[in-house]
């Protein structure tokens, strides 16, 4: 069964304006702002085998982690591109204190609009897909960027469970993602559009450590969050981020990390 909730790009703007706002307070060391820890980025990376001074995109770049990494370790040319304001204020401010504005542009904009630059030989996205409402259009764009060759891979929330419950809505709605797509309908829009995959896992395992991590961090924080941003800001954050954890421990929804080629 498919279903589509309908969600304006601004009230993922604001949803993410919200929630990095508390997010922000878990990280003294902003390099370390990865949505799924600094680990599962350079996992991606590992796995996609980035060489130095590749040309390299990040779809839905958010608070800068991996645009910043991959300019300071690989002196990659990277470009983010990101709906949220607060977001790319965030990343922008971080490539300035890492002196990496020479290799990193964050481009305010809706990768589901915007037009790519060509010529990438990696596409990159952590944790961005379930965002769009029309997952195919953005992976052609990503097909037509890239070079011959050139690779696309990508980590994502995953649809496990062919009955949509209310809970599944209910969450989704939280975190403003219009649809889950399932790994195999991932796998079929990619081998549709042209890519060849080179790697498609399950990492539902490695997610739920990663949400049970900042699940605990969260209630760490407590005290601190509500002080500064007040009770609805924690339990918005604390909401959202056990709902995730409960649909994933049920094998509702899952994780997916897919590596794959332009033939
Ligand atoms: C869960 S965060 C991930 C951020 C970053 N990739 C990371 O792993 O730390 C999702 C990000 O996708 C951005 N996003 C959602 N829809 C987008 C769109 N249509 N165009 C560009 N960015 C988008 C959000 O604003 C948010 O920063």
């Amino acid at each position: 069964m498919k279903f589509k909730l309908k969600i304006e790009p601004s009230t993922i703007d604001l949803f993410y304006s919200a929630h990095w706002k508390v997010m922000s307070m878990f990280f003294d060391d902003p390099t370390q702002a990865h949505t799924n820890e600094l680990k599962a980025t350079k996992e991606l990376i590992d796995k996609t085998e980035i060489f130095k001074g590749a040309k390299v995109l990040d779809i839905g770049s958010g608070p800068g982690g991996l645009v910043a990494y991959l300019a300071k370790n690989y002196q990659c040319h990277v470009i983010g591109i990101e709906l949220s304001k607060v977001m790319c204020d965030s990343a922008r401010k971080l490539i300035e204190s890492q002196n990496l504005t020479n290799l990193v542009e964050i481009i305010h904009g809706d990768a589901q609009k915007i037009e790519f630059e060509k010529g990438f030989n990696f596409i990159l996205s952590m944790e961005v897909f379930s965002h769009f409402d029309d997952k195919e259009k953005v992976i052609r764009k990503c097909f037509n960027s890239l070079k011959s060759r050139g690779i696309f891979a990508f980590t994502d929330s995953i649809l496990k469970t062919k009955e949509i419950t209310k809970e599944i809505k209910d969450i989704c709605s939280v975190w403003v993602s219009p649809y889950l797509e399932t790994i195999d309908g991932y796998a079929q829009i990619l081998k549709s559009t042209g890519f060849s995959i080179i790697k498609k896992e399950d990492i539902t395992n490695e997610a739920i450590q990663y949400y049970r991590n900042r699940n605990n961090k969260l209630k760490a924080l407590k005290e601190k969050i509500v002080s500064k941003y007040g009770e609805d800001a924690f339990n918005n954050a604390s909401k959202a981020v056990s709902g995730w954890l409960s649909l994933m421990e049920k094998r509702l929804s899952g994780h997916c990390r897919i590596i794959c080629k332009k033939a």
